[in-house]
């Protein structure tokens, strides 16, 4: 066997290692009819083994699935049965055997060993069952994530979010966006101080960028014209909740020559109904492997300006007070209004007014009604998965309005100044990948979409 790969080898009775042999020729999935009869490898965890004395079944696991290897003491020598049916659960071994038709085992064939050969030994107890009927607690699951994670239906996920990723990116590049990458580590906020996570760079205050925002603006102005990015964002969120983590992906999107918010929602709903299409066409199995059953939203997505939400919400018996912004349970319910009215699950929320936070210096606000902005919520089944709008690209009223909303244009002189040269209208928005992920495959807990969620109470893994 390749010993370079993995560490010493050794052969046990009953079977002689071929040194040039590779530790695995076939995932378990990969295996047809066609190789019955013939002598492979495969490898994987040992995740469990029926002794009956003479003979015992192994159920090998890999990233395909499951198969049996079945062990005949007879052929096998006592010695190699009794090492290989009394390796702990979970070890990691490979088998060289013949692969034979058997209708009993659960894929349909079954692997005689020739050899086979100890990777790596698990300890015992395992802290966290991967097989077990009784699902742990979310906390277990996340402390032994690498024992967590194969499990089936939890690698799903981690699959599932792969395919949609490559989606929604193919998406953006068919419309012409071009991926860029910007600083992590930033001088000044652009989401407001309340959320920042400070650093020490060189003894300079920093902070960990919350949102790529002020730099994909800045791209506006060089002529790159249509930009995107897929990163994470740090936020250092106030309170724990199943929908907020305080490093997440902010998939972003930024593109010049808008006339208004509209021509930044059209871009939304292409990306989102494009990428769902994607997962769906390729992970529709692991999709059945989790329940979840997906169809493409229809299209256009619904407009509901703010104003209206609120009258509907008020309509509904919800006590929205005058002056405050929609809160969470608002936006929980006005999801189900939606779906009631309309049987649709994916919206906008528009015309967000000036006065709440979202993008209080940077969003475009309305010429005729400069009470409201053309910012915009993408809101699926009550959840907030992006916020975005058209942006006020203008340089004495960005100044302004950054005045207003109490900031000092000097600490965004860097900005600023991408606005004194030639800066085209532009928009874009910020878009939660977890959140739609989350919603997408119906998860109670955002954190379940990540492999190693980051919140207030979790460094580690
Ligand atoms: O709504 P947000 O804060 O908007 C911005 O960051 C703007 N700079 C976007 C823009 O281009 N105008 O964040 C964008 C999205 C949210 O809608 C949400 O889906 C997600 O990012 N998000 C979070 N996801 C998980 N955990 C958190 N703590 C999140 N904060 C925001
Ligand atoms: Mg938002």
């Amino acid at each position: 066997m390749r010993s370079f790969l993995n560490g010493p080898s050794f052969s046990v009775p009953g079977g002689s290692m071929e040194e040039d042999k590779p530790l695995r020729e076939r995932y378990s999935s990969e295996i047809t009819p066609e190789d019955f009869g013939t002598k492979l490898a495969v490898a994987g965890w040992l995740q469990d083994v029926r002794n009956l004395g003479g003979i015992a079944f192994l159920q090998l696991r890999d990233r395909g699935g499951v198969l049996q290897v079945t062990a005949i003491k007879k052929e096998m020598g006592p010695e190699g049965f009794r090492e290989l049916v009394e390796l702990p659960r979970e070890s990691v071994i490979t088998v060289t055997g013949t692969v034979q038709e058997n209708n009993q085992a659960k894929a349909g064939f079954e692997v005689l060993p020739s050899s086979w050969e100890l990777l790596s030994r698990a300890e015992v107890p395992l802290p966290l069952g991967v097989v077990d009927k009784v699902g742990a607690d979310l906390d277990t699951r996340l402390d032994n994530r690498f024992l967590d994670i194969r499990k089936p239906e939890v690698a799903a996920i981690f699959r599932l979010r792969s395919i949609l990723t490559e989606g929604l990116r193919r998406s953006l590049v068919d419309q012409g966006f071009v991926e860029v990458a910007t600083p992590k580590i930033v001088s000044a906020g652009a989401e407001g101080g309340a959320t920042l996570f400070k650093l020490d760079y060189f003894g300079k205050p920093a902070y960990l960028a919350q949102s790529p925002q002020l730099y994909k603006q800045h791209l506006m102005a060089t002529g790159l014209d249509r930009v995107f990015e897929v990163a994470p964002a740090f936020r250092a969120e106030p309170s724990d909740t199943s929908r907020h983590l305080a490093e997440f992906t902010s998939l972003d999107v930024e593109q010049a020559y808008v006339r208004t918010s509209e021509d930044v929602m059209v871009t939304v709903e292409r990306m989102t109904v494009d990428g769902i299409r994607y997962m769906i066409e390729g992970g529709q199995e692991l999709l059945d492997q989790l329940i979840v059953r997906l169809d493409v939203p229809p299209q256009p997505f619904r407009r509901i300006p703010y104003d209206e939400c609120i009258d509907m919400l008020r309509g509904d018996g919800a006590d929205v007070p005058e002056d405050a912004e929609m809160g969470t349970e608002h936006e929980k319910a006005l999801g189900q209004l939606v779906h009631q009215r309309w049987g649709e699950d994916f919206y906008f929320i528009t015309d967000f007014p000036t006065r709440y936070k979202v993008g209080t210096f940077y969003a475009h606000r309305h010429e005729d009604r400069p009470e409201l902005t053309g910012y915009f919520d993408l809101g699926v089944r009550g959840l907030e998965i992006a916020s975005g709008g058209k942006r006020e690209h203008r340089l004495d009223v960005v100044t302004a309005q950054m005045e207003e909303g109490g900031l000092r244009p000097a600490d965004f002189e860097f900005y600023l100044k991408a606005f004194r040269y030639g800066m085209p209208p532009h928009g874009g928005f910020g878009y939660g990948l977890e959140r739609l992920l989350q919603v997408l495959l119906g998860l109670s807990n955002i954190r379940e979409t990540v492999l190693y969620p980051r919140d207030r109470q979790r460094l580690v893994p």
